[in-house]
């Protein structure tokens, strides 16, 4: 793999006029540079800039000031555009066009011909779990299918950046999960490929991304692993038991958050030596234990404590 970052991003300013004398700045001295192979998520309340960054990342938009690079490439030039695949924010096609007729048109605009056409538009509706409704007119497709052909389109020529602007937005939750394993999927065909997508939902950057990038009006707050944000935390445990004696139930987990499930009474505890510590006393009392789950500190919670300088409204995504 190439040592040359996939995006590099020094100092863009995006400034859109809107009036007379009216500016707005849109993006604010942003600098960014993700490496090849890459999954990142930006995130970031309505209107931070997510969409304004990623069309100047594809060249749709000039920055005001500063530079882009895809693959050490200037964004403004046909090179760095055939290295990115884009789904839109909201993806639309002809209505009148199949599935299969929609990916041939934009395979022949990307020079795609013949058998080599044929093959990657099958292989592409079998990914995306199309090869069904490969017939039917995009018209008649849900939100999800279009969705998903406008993510088989963004593969069209197996480019080595994907920029998905909120892949998730308008599913519902089984649309969601689709969603994330095809991406996943994609990912893990071609773990070369960068894929830069923005969200809303802190869970799907979580459980997709290596990485994130979190912007405020403009302006970049965060950009860190995952894993480095929520390292240091305490693991927490969700312990549930049954038929716990009140005595060990005031000494044992005394401070611990406690509620009432299904299956009996759970505990929350945090860091693995009191868990250790607990475990020792229920075992030693014969206390029937139905589960212990371990619960990952939550990316939010993370991105609080990495920026404290937002306060809860700031951060309402
Ligand atoms: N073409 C434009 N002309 C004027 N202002 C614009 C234009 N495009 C975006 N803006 C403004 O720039 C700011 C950033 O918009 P952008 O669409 O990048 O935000 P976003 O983070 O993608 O928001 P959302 O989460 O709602 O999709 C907003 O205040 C928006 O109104
Ligand atoms: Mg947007």
């Amino acid at each position: 793999m190439s040592s040359t970052p996939c995006i590099t991003i020094t100092e863009v300013t995006k400034i859109f006029k809107t009036g007379l004398f009216k500016s707005k700045k849109a993006v604010d001295n942003l600098t960014l540079q993700v490496p090849q192979g890459e999954v990142i998520g930006l995130l970031g309340p309505n209107g931070s800039g997510k969409s304004t960054t990623m069309k100047m990342i594809l060249g749709f938009l000039k920055p005001t000031s500063g530079q882009i690079l895809i693959c050490g490439q200037s964004s403004d030039t046909k090179m760095a555009r055939s290295f990115i695949g884009y789904l839109p924010e909201n993806p639309r096609f002809q209505k009148f066009l199949t599935g299969t007729e929609v990916l041939f048109y934009y395979g022949k605009l990307l020079g795609l011909t013949g058998l080599a056409l044929k093959k990657r538009v099958e292989y592409l509706l079998e990914m995306v779990s199309l090869k069904q409704a490969n017939k039917e007119r995009v018209q008649g497709y849900s939100k999800g299918m279009t969705q998903r052909l406008a993510i088989a389109q963004s593969l069209l020529n197996n480019p080595p950046l994907l920029i998905f602007d909120e892949p998730m937005s308008g599913l519902d939750p089984l649309g969601r999960i689709e969603m994330r394993n095809l991406i996943n999927t994609i990912h893990g065909e071609n773990p070369n490929s960068t894929l830069f997508f923005s969200s809303h939902v802190l869970e799907d950057v979580e459980i997709l991304c290596k990485s994130v990038a979190f912007l405020q009006a403009g302006k970049l707050k965060t950009y860190a692993s995952i894993d480095s944000l929520i390292a240091g935390e305490e693991q927490r445990y969700e312990i549930v038991l049954q038929n716990i004696s009140r005595e060990l139930e005031s000494t044992i987990f005394k401070h611990c958050p406690q509620r009432d499930v299904a299956t009996g009474k759970s505990f929350s505890l945090e860091g693995p030596e009191k868990l250790s510590w607990v475990l020792s006393q229920l075992i030693e009392a014969k206390t029937k234990i139905v589960s212990i789950t371990g619960q990952r500190r939550k990316l939010e919670e993370a991105l609080f404590r990495a920026n404290e300088r937002l306060s809860l409204k700031e951060v309402s995504l």
